[in-house]
């Protein structure tokens, strides 16, 4: 294998840059040419494709977002875009493909390695911790900690006013953000998607707290849980209990910018090494993860059929 290429794809993460930079600077390492592929599939399919050297990746590793920026691709569930980013690939003579995103950009990649025989390897990038194989996905750590201090300046004001506040946790279908989050900040209540949400049973807790002489309380809700988003969940609380001054807060997309954490910048750097050898060893198919504290190759499959699991 002479040449490869790198893209990121889904919604961005922390970290991703520093995926980008270990994979550009092992290829380098190993006198690969690499390409760095702009705007995800979307990209790929309309050719933005550019050589990166080792000194184009000279000082990202603690920048946010990702240098290739990143896209959702609708002409890539088609077989007809696929064809296209295969061809694409082939003009530049390029045999192997570093894919850092989620689950659905494996599902893309697998596709692509099935039609066209393009090598593709993955790393695990997203905030919402959410993919199978890996004990951790570069850009949750940081996510986490952002989460946090939100947590800790919300329960500063809220106990100085006495309030109930809701604060709403990003992780689409997956819980183990908000989980963890809540945990880490002392919340009350953590609801989760991964368990059926009793409004009835917080609004108990709420009124033996306040009996107790509690009057201020955290409640983290994930944003795909099943009694809704936090607006929606303040709502059905509030129609109960009648809750003087309760408030809401969507942390949002604060969680997906900033500095990465060291655990992040130094996760991206050890999976971004070994996605460069697994393709030179001939691996395709697999996502690298981190198992045990252990860089592990992991069929792509099991990115969905082994969700991340908490209890
Ligand atoms: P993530 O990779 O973070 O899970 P998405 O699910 O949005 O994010 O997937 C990113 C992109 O991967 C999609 O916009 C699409 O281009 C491609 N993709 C996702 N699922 C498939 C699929 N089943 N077949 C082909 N391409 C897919
Ligand atoms: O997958 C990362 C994530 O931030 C999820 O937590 C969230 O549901 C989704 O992306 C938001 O996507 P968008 O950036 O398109 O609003």
């Amino acid at each position: 294998m002479k040449r490869i290429a790198v893209l990121t794809s889904g919604g961005d993460a922390p970290g991703m840059n520093a995926a980008i930079r270990a994979v550009v600077r092992t290829a380098a390492y190993h006198d690969l040419q690499v390409f760095g592929i702009y705007r995800g599939y979307q990209g790929l399919i309309d050719g933005e494709v550019a050589e990166l050297g080792a000194r184009s990746v000279g000082g990202i590793i603690n920048r946010g977002g990702t240098i290739l920026r990143t896209a959702r691709c609708k002409a890539f569930y088609e077989k007809e875009g696929r064809a296209k980013a295969a061809d694409v690939l082939a003009q530049h003579g390029i045999e192997g493909l570093v894919v850092i995103g989620g689950d659905g950009s494996y599902r893309g990649a697998l596709k692509l390695h099935d039609e066209h025989r393009i090598a593709c390897v993955g790393l695990p990038g997203t905030i919402d911790n959410d993919i199978g194989g890996t004990d951790f996905t570069i850009g949750y750590d940081t996510a986490l900690n952002i989460a946090l201090e939100a947590i800790d300046r919300i329960r500063d004001t809220a106990e100085s006013h006495d309030r109930v506040f809701f604060v709403e946790v990003m992780g689409r279908h997956s819980g183990y953000l908000a989980m963890m989050s809540g945990i880490a900040g002392g919340a009350e209540e953590i609801l989760v998607p991964e368990t059926p949400t009793s409004i009835e049973s917080i609004v108990d807790h709420l009124r033996v707290n306040r009996e107790k002489g509690k009057q201020s309380s955290i409640i983290v809700v994930a944003e795909g849980d099943d009694a809704g988003n936090a607006i929606q969940v303040a709502k059905q609380v509030d129609a109960l209990a009648n809750i003087p001054n309760s408030r809401v807060v969507v942390i949002g997309h604060l969680q997906r910018g900033g500095t990465p954490t060291a655990f992040d910048r130094v996760l991206a750097s050890r999976l971004g090494v070994r996605a460069v050898e697994a393709l030179m060893e001939g691996t395709t198919e697999k996502m690298v993860g981190i198992n045990a504290n252990n860089v592990v190759l992991r069929p792509f499959e099991e990115a969905w059929t082994c969700r991340t699991q908490f209890d």
